[in-house]
Order: C-alpha cells, then sequence, then structure tokens
C-alpha cells in the first residue's frame, strides 16, 4: 500500500450564499485547492454531496462538477452517506492512491442547502433518517439528538449547563475563523435562553443549514516530496463504518458504535493509539454529539463528556482540543462538505497556518464526520511528518 500524501487544501467562506450556486462553490474549493497544492494535476474526482436533488433538484453531479472544472477526461464520482458523505469521498481518494489506481486524487465535499426555506430543508435532512421507522413518524433531526441527550442525561447525570457548554467552546473557536458561518463568542446563557427547538436542545445546540464547499488533493508521499511546496502531511489511517439508522434498532444510545468502531479500524491503520493523538475535528452538529463522539472514541470515559468540557479538557489551550476551526455549530454544516473541511483544518493546524487558532505544536490529528444521527461514521488520522 502507497503512503498518502495531502498536498493541497481549498475551502470557500460558509454561510447563505445566494450569490453563488452549488457548481460555484465546488469549482471555488477545488481552484483553491489546486493552487494551494501548486499543481493542476488530477487523475480522479470524488465529490461527497448529501442532497443536491432535494437541496436543489440537480443530480449527476459528478459530471456536472468535472465539466465545470473542465476534466471531462477522467473518472468522476459522487459519494453520498448522508452528513459523512465528504468524508466518505476523502477515503475513497484514499484508497486509490493507497492502490495505486491514481497518483493524483481530488475529494470535493459540497452542499447548497439554503436555497429552499427551512421546511424543505428539514425534510431533505430527514431523508437521511430512518423513513419508515422515524421520518414518517415526523421526527427531525433535532427531535433525534434531543432523544440521545435525554439519554445521556439520565444515565451520567449530564447537565444542561454542561452541553451549552460545548457550544460556547465552538463559538470561541469559530470566532478567529474568516470561513465561519457565525464568526462570534456566545455565553452560556446565550445558549440556555435561546429558543428551544427539540426539548431538552435549544437553537444555540444545534448547527445550522449552510452553503459551503471544500476540497483536498492528495497524493503518494514520494510525488508530495518531489513538490515541496508544504511540510508534509500525511493521512496515516482511515476507517468507516455503520450503524443501524434507526434509534430503535440499536443496543445501546449513549454510545455510538460506528463511531467506535470507524475511529479504531483508522488508529489500527496509523498504528497509533488515541493516546498519540494531539486534537480532533469532529461532527459536533449538536452540543451532545461532540460528547457522545470524544466517549465513543475513548478520548473521554463514558459519561465523562459534560464534565471534561466545563474543566476546559477540551477548549483550545486544554489537553486535548476538540473543533479548533468552531465545529459544525459556529463554522457551519453544509452536510456533503463537512468532512472535507474536517481535513482541512487538521491539515492547516499541522501546517502551523491556523493563526489566532493555532494549537501549538501538533503533530497528530483526528477528524470524525457522521452520517444522520450516527448511521454511518468516518475517521481519518493525520500526521506532520
Ligand atoms: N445557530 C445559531 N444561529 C442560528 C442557527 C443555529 N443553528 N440557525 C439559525 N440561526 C439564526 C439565523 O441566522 C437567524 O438569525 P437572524 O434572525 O439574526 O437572521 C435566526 O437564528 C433564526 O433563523 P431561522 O432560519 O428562522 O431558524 P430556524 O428556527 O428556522 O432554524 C434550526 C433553526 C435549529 C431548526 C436549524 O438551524 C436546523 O434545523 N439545524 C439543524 C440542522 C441539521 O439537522 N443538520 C443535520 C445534522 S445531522
Amino acid at each position: 500500500m502507497k503512503e498518502i500524501a495531502v498536498i493541497g487544501i481549498g475551502i470557500t467562506k460558509f454561510g447563505e450564499l445566494w450569490e453563488k450556486s452549488l457548481r460555484d462553490i465546488a469549482v471555488e474549493s477545488a481552484m483553491n485547492c489546486l493552487e494551494d497544492a501548486g499543481t493542476d494535476r488530477i487523475d480522479s474526482i470524488n465529490i461527497g454531496c448529501m442532497s443536491s436533488g432535494l437541496f436543489i433538484g440537480q443530480e449527476h453531479l459528478a459530471s456536472l462538477i468535472a465539466d465545470y472544472l473542465g476534466r471531462l477526461d477522467i473518472p468522476s464520482c459522487r459519494v453520498e452517506s448522508a452528513c459523512a458523505s465528504g468524508g466518505l469521498a476523502v477515503r475513497n481518494a484514499c484508497m486509490e492512491i493507497a492502490t495505486g489506481v491514481s497518483d493524483y486524487a481530488l475529494a470535493i465535499g459540497v452542499e447548497k442547502m439554503t436555497d429552499v426555506g427551512m421546511g424543505k430543508a428539514t425534510y431533505a435532512l430527514a431523508s437521511a433518517a430512518d423513513q419508515d421507522y422515524e421520518a414518517f413518524h415526523g421526527i427531525t433531526f433535532p427531535g433525534l439528538y434531543a432523544m440521545l441527550a435525554r439519554a445521556h442525561m439520565e444515565r451520567y447525570g449530564t447537565t444542561r449547563e454542561q452541553l451549552a457548554q460545548v457550544s460556547v467552546k465552538n463559538h470561541y473557536n469559530g470566532s478567529m475563523n474568516p470561513n465561519a458561518q457565525f464568526p462570534f463568542k456566545i455565553t452560556q446563557d446565550t445558549v440556555l435562553n435561546s429558543t428551544m427547538i427539540a426539548d431538552p436542545l435549544r437553537l444555540m445546540d444545534c448547527s445550522p443549514v449552510t452553503d459551503g464547499a471544500a476540497a483536498v488533493l492528495l497524493t503518494t508521499v514520494e510525488e508530495a516530496k518531489k513538490l515541496k511546496k508544504h511540510p508534509l502531511v500525511v493521512i496515516s489511517g482511515f476507517g468507516s463504518a455503520a450503524d443501524a439508522i434507526a434509534l430503535s434498532h440499536r443496543k445501546e444510545l449513549t454510545e455510538l458504535q460506528a463511531v467506535k468502531t470507524s475511529a479504531a479500524k483508522a488508529l489500527k491503520m496509523a498504528g497509533r493509539t488515541i493516546d498519540d493523538i494531539d486534537f480532533a475535528e469532529v461532527h459536533d452538529c449538536f452540543t451532545i454529539s461532540e460528547i457522545l463522539v470524544l466517549e465513543s472514541m475513548g478520548i473521554i470515559g463514558p459519561g465523562k463528556g459534560g464534565p471534561a468540557t466545563v474543566d476546559g479538557y477540551t477548549a483550545l489551550d486544554g489537553k486535548f482540543p476538540v473543533n479548533p476551526s468552531g465545529g459544525l455549530k459556529s463554522k457551519g454544516h453544509p452536510v456533503g462538505a463537512t468532512g472535507v473541511a474536517q481535513i482541512f483544518e487538521v491539515v492547516n493546524q499541522l501546517r502551523g497556518n491556523s493563526e489566532k487558532r493555532q494549537i501549538p505544536g501538533v503533530k497528530t490529528g483526528l477528524t470524525q464526520n457522521m452520517g444522520g444521527s450516527g448511521g454511518s461514521s468516518v475517521c481519518h488520522i493525520l500526521e506532520a511528518k
């Protein structure tokens, strides 16, 4: 298996991008990425997108984006795994490099969510829930995560205030991210007094609806050394796994099995344990999800996620910084783009280029990208060499 290097990263502003189309932002992120890489060589394109059909009425994205990139001569493939679509696109690109199928593999994540009203956006997102057992009965993603939050509160005594601190931390980090949708600081009271969405989750516990795109260019370590444009960042491990979509079909509500398995696979491939990792970008689509993810991956013990957040363990200057980008909560969550945007942040941190939100001296980072309420998960381990 060939060793994988990330030689280019690109991103757009996240937010309500009314003046731009899906193809505009996908190509913008790709062009930024190629400029960063210092090469325009691409042997394949993988595009992560959850639901362009429901959000903008456009399917057949692989050809559309290849056309607008001016690269109709190479294989182009759309990848879908709900909100984990971007992570899966990066995983596909990794497999192409590792197996030698491609020497330069471009992964793009994109979603254009704000062209429809909130009702249609909620319907589109809920199509990633189990239609027969969940969505048909009217439950939405805030409702599903509210049930996970309740289960965690009942079992471990996790409090409303602890959940709020996840949002406070991520907004603090995001206030230093120029690409973030909501780059402002908030207090615990801002969260506790915000509109109730699905009890116990309030508006400021939820990631927003967002337009945005991100791209990464992968090659072999051998090729990256020839280009020598940036400090070498490698993807040393990747893993993905699934779980039952319906919460009622799961054995356990306070641990996410797909997250646990995907992280374990990625760490095993990298020859690492979780103790070797310096920081992580994880899928905080709701405040409870960051806590569940950290506990499921073994970064924090079961039931300890809330207290650890309050104690600053996951803060930018804490022992294990989580979501230095601002996470999905502050940076925004254009669902298909999120997994690629996580890689963007980790590579920037490992290159030492994250300016005000740079974590000093980091050498190893982890990304965790989740589909739906944990029905799928993709993890990557990245290392500065
Ligand atoms: N965080 C912070 N502010 C938010 C926000 C969020 N998640 N969502 C909306 N806002 C802001 C808007 O910018 C707007 O501000 P303004 O009045 O200053 O313009 C205000 O809150 C009201 O926005 P609106 O669009 O009316 O909110 P809404 O009530 O229709 O939607 C949610 C709020 C929480 C329902 C929506 O953001 C949502 O569904 N989030 C979850 C998305 C999701 O499920 N993703 C997949 C995860 S698996």
